[in-house]
């Protein structure tokens, strides 16, 4: 079923081939699919002030606003602000209610996902596998309509205080032609963007990481190999994610047509703490990581984001010129130079290679932050990158007698 598009993508108006590689879309027997996934839904955020975040997603992320609820539409409890883009879509709530499950929500976990939604085409035969394979429904399967049509909602419960809303939006042949979903209606913003400005930073989300507790990394694969029936990609363990100070564990879970994929991540012991560690005690628990967002040009997306303010972590300039790295990654389509000047990474593996950089945490604490990744054959994740980066930054510790 690669050869179908999501109505997202294809509002995005993007192609299979363009997928294929941006986000690594692969071809798989959908027939003997447990838990058919049509794509992502929408990444919904928790955040302390939504109606000025939904401003900072536009002005300097470059996203669209599409949709709205509050309590101008009749919902009192708390405001949402629906963003694009590409064939992503973002959701920002905030609690207008100080009783709003949402405050509490915000005050133990301060800005982050609350529910990483997918589209599905049978929410009740997924709700069915989910229970039977043994996973928690938060929600059970939901009518909600309005003038724009219907569709049918559930949700099952992940990691932390984390969801995945599953949501129908064919229901007896007709597609939902609403903004998002009943409830929210059409908003735009006379926001323009900044003159020279990409039409869009990015075009399509790639993965979304989570972060659990020291130990129950392999528990949370299993969930979603068995309630989802996601398969394995690339994993790494111990000592690929290792250097004498810092350390991680991740292994990689995707749907069939890898359209979804979930890295999982758990801290490893190290001599110091890591920052799967650092990310679990500030949000109080297990809970979403990075959201990597794929572009067809990072060198552009990235200058765009720094002029309109946003900050990435930095690279070292050892990090450019250690040998074995540049004999590592070999030709890429731009010189090494122009990465450097940008601080962008870049890994390779034996499908091809990615360029990657990663933003600074999105909000007050550091939890949630972006990636942004331009993909050309590889379908990793930057391995090759993190005890790289490490490395290299306890060089420059060491050159200054720090480490
Ligand atoms: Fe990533």
């Amino acid at each position: 079923m690669t050869d179908t598009l999501t109505a997202q993508e294809r509002d995005a108006h993007l192609d299979v081939e363009q997928l294929k590689q941006l986000v690594g879309l692969v071809e798989y027997d959908e027939s003997t699919d447990v838990f058919p996934v049509t794509g992502w839904d929408a990444v919904v955020f928790v955040v302390g002030n939504a109606t000025q975040a939904a401003h900072y997603y536009q002005s300097a992320w470059g996203m669209e606003l599409v949709a709205y609820s509050g309590p101008e539409t009749g919902n009192r409890d708390h405001v949402s602000f629906v963003l694009r883009s590409g064939s992503i879509r973002f959701v920002l709530q905030g609690a207008v209610d100080p009783d709003s499950p949402l405050a509490d929500h915000h005050r133990r976990h301060g800005d982050g996902v609350v529910d990483i939604a997918l589209e599905v085409p049978d929410v009740h035969r997924c709700v069915e596998q989910a229970r039977t394979a043994g996973a928690t429904v938060v929600q059970e399967v939901q009518e909600l309509s309005d003038e724009h049509g219907r569709v049918l909602v559930a949700a099952i419960a992940t990691y932390g205080e984390t969801r995945h809303s599953l949501v129908q939006r064919v229901v007896d042949g007709v597609r939902y032609d609403g903004p998002y979903l009943p409830g929210h209606v059409e908003r735009t913003s006379s926001y323009q963007p900044r003159q020279g400005q990409p039409k869009r930073i990015f075009q399509a989300l790639d993965h979304v990481v989570g972060n659990v507790e020291l130990g129950h990394m392999d528990e949370w694969v299993a969930f979603y190999n068995r309630v989802m029936g996601f398969v394995n990609m690339a994993e790494f363990v111990g000592d690929d994610i290792a250097t004498d100070y810092s350390a991680l564990m991740s292994k990689v879970v995707a749907n069939g047509n890898h359209r979804v994929k979930f890295p999982l991540n758990e801290p490893a012991v190290g001599k110091r703490k890591s920052q799967i560690d650092e990310y679990l005690e500030f949000y109080r628990g297990a809970g979403a990581q990075h959201l990597a967002v794929a572009t067809n040009d990072i060198l552009a997306s990235v200058d765009a984001l720094r002029a309109n303010g946003v900050e990435f972590l930095d690279t070292p300039d050892s990090y450019y010129e250690d040998e074995e790295l540049r004999s590592r990654i070999g030709e890429v389509r731009v010189p090494v130079e122009e990465l450097q000047k940008r601080k962008i990474l870049v890994d390779r593996d034996e499908d091809g290679y990615l360029l990657q950089i990663f933003c600074k945490p999105l909000g007050d604490r550091p939890t949630v932050f972006f990636e942004l990744i331009e993909r050309h054959g590889s379908l990793g994740f930057g391995k090759g990158n993190f005890k790289a980066l490490f490395e290299a930054i306890e060089r420059e510790q060491e050159r200054r007698g720090n480490l």
